[in-house]
């Protein structure tokens, strides 16, 4: 929600959405509600905090195996 510079909140409304064609900063914290979508690459310099499983090129963080691997003190090869 952006804020007018006496701290009230300024809501906008638009039912058929929103375009911004510029580049934009924002200092503070960004609460975005909804499915987001992102066409280009990210960097991040903190930290990523998911709560659900996360996907990359189709394989899961928290169900990816490592076949042929025995238990033992040796490192796996990457997930299959
Ligand atoms: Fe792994």
């Amino acid at each position: 929600m952006l804020k007018l510079p006496d701290g009230r909140p300024l809501k906008i409304t638009a039912p058929a959405g929103v375009t911004i064609e510029a580049a934009v900063a924002i200092t503070g914290d960004v609460k975005v509600k909804g499915k987001t979508a992102l066409d280009g690459d990210i960097t991040l310099t903190g930290r990523l905090t998911a709560s659900d499983d996360v996907l990359a090129a189709g394989k899961s963080l928290q169900r990816h195996t490592h076949p042929g691997v025995q238990p033992g003190g040796g490192s796996s090869g990457p997930p299959k």
